[in-house]
This record gives C-alpha cells, structure tokens and sequence, in this order.
C-alpha cells in the first residue's frame, strides 16, 4: 500500500448552525452549536485513513484539551500521529464555523498550527522522503510551506497542494507542485490571475484541478479542458468537501490511477462528504465510493 503523508493544520471546529447569518451589529437566535475535530490537515490525513490509505500527520498541537482530543481523535481514525509536535504553552488550534443555508463561513485561529514552521519541518524532513504521495494546504506559516515543497520536489516526489485558504503563490511554486486543487473562488487569488477557469486551466495541464462544487471539477489534459461531473446528493453542509476531494485524489494518485480516473474517485467522495454536517463526520469509506464508481 502507499504511503500518504498530511503535513498542515489541526483545529478545534467550533460549529454554529443557523438560518440567518447576522449583519453588522445584529445579534440572531441559531438552531444548534457542536464542537467536532477539523482542520484541514487533519481533514485530509482522516478523509485519506477512511478511504483505506496509509497516512501519516505532520503538524502542531498545543497540549491543552482541544490538543489532547484532536490528537485521540487522529488515533482513532488510524492516523500515525508520531511526528506531530505537542506544545506546551500553546493553544490548539481553533476554527469558528457559522453554518447557514448549507454553505459555511470559517474563521481559524492558527495557535500551535503557527509552529508548524521551518524549523520543525527541518527535524522531519528526511522522514518525508519515506511517503509516496504529501499532502498540504495553506493554514501553516507560507515560508514553511514553500521550504518544504521545494525540498520534496529536489527529492521527486509527488505533492498535492490544496491552496486554502487562498493566497498569491510565486511562479516557483506552482511549477514545484504536481497537483494543485483550488476551488473556483481561490484559483484568481492563488495564481494571481484575472483570467477565466479555461485560460488558467490552459497554463498547467494536467496539474490544476479546479473545483467547481456541482458544476463539477475542471482541469486541462492537455488537448483540451475536461469536466469531471459532480454527483447529484442532498446537500446538508459543504464543510470539508475540497479537503475530502484532495485527499481522495491524492490516495488515488498514490494507486496509480490515471489522471481522469483520480478526479472521478476523488469527486465521487467529495459528494458523499457534504451529506452529513461537521467536516470529518460525512467523510466516505472506501466502500461507499466504489459503488458509485463502478455503478
Ligand atoms: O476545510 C474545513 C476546515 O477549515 C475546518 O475543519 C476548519 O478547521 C478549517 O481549517
């Protein structure tokens, strides 16, 4: 089996469910509050562990309850959670997440995903070299980041960059990646562009996805731009769809399924994520995503 690796953030997902979201100034009544284990780091490492992968998490966690809990949790969903770094005098991570008429607004507060940084990604680093596949989003400090993808793409190896939340990336950057999965509110931001999906998906074939929600996934093939279609489902919360759709890609890219093929794997899981409310709680088995696939 390959071997996945998850570097990136670990929060603390503070929920609120409401019908209305409320303006500047305006106090509303919602319907429920819950707490659940999220980020998108430790999204990814669990959508990849229930899809039957091999995953191990890279990041930092404080060692305060939240830190505790989130760490039990990745234990549970069969993580490998050996190289995360547990702070004292830190705060977990936390994200303040308003959910209303099935989309969702998200605040984080990094905490202890802040030291996810230079020099604790220097102490595991040739660890690394050990994964396949590595997997990484942006709620860690950008420098780290870059350090990092420059490193593990000097050494070959396949990495999957799911640029959220969305940021400029340099020219270096995207040609150091193999894939790249923003959605398609983040692509303008990420590769600084004011050009429409078809001409950005023209510039890196075969290397940006770009997720459209129900409109599907768009990438370029080289001959020409493909849509991958998305499933039709009942939507109940979209948290953690573009997590779940990277780490299925990236578990399918690990299996050596064709480019098309990927997507098709991954878009299929991502449906079956936003089903359910909570980022983590939706997030299909292998199981689940095969008898779609092959139906
Ligand atoms: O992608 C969803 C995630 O974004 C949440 O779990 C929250 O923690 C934020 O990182």
């Amino acid at each position: 089996m390959a071997r996945i690796a998850v570097i990136g953030s670990i929060n603390m997902d503070l929920v609120v469910e409401t019908d209305k979201s409320p303006k500047k100034g305006e106090t509303v009544l919602g319907n429920q509050f819950f707490t659940s284990h999220g980020g998108k780091g430790a999204n990814q490492a669990v959508a990849v562990a229930r899809l039957g992968g091999s995953v191990t998490m890279f990041g930092s966690l404080g060692n305060d309850q939240n830190g505790k809990s989130l760490k039990d949790n990745l234990v549970l969903e069969s993580i490998e959670t050996t190289y995360i770094n547990m702070l004292d005098n830190v705060s977990s991570g936390v994200a303040v997440i308003e959910i209303c008429e099935k989309d969702n607004r998200i605040i984080v507060i990094p905490g202890a995903n802040q030291h996810t940084n230079i020099e604790y990604l220097s102490t595991v680093k040739e660890v690394l070299l050990n994964f396949d596949v590595i997997i990484m989003q942006m709620e860690i400090p950008i420098e780290a980041l870059q350090f990092i993808i420059k490193f593990l793409s000097e050494n070959k190896k396949v990495i999957i960059l799911n640029p959220a939340p969305a940021l400029p990336l340099p020219e270096d950057v995207l040609s150091q990646v193999t894939y790249i999965t923003p959605n398609e509110h983040e692509y303008k931001i990420v590769l600084n562009t004011s050009h429409d999906i078809e001409a950005s998906l023209r510039r890196y074939p075969n290397k940006l996805l770009i997720t459209c929600g129900e409109k599907g996934v768009k990438y370029h093939n080289g001959s020409n731009v493909e849509t991958i279609p998305s499933i039709k489902v009942d939507v109940v919360d979209t948290t953690g769809a573009g997590d779940t759709f990277t780490a299925a890609f990236g578990i399918a890219i690990s299996e050596g399924r064709p480019l098309h093929e990927a997507i098709r794997f991954a878009n299929i899981a991502a449906g079956l994520s936003i089903t359910k409310i909570g980022a983590q709680q939706g997030m299909p088995t292998r199981k689940s995503v095969t008898k779609l696939l092959d139906s």
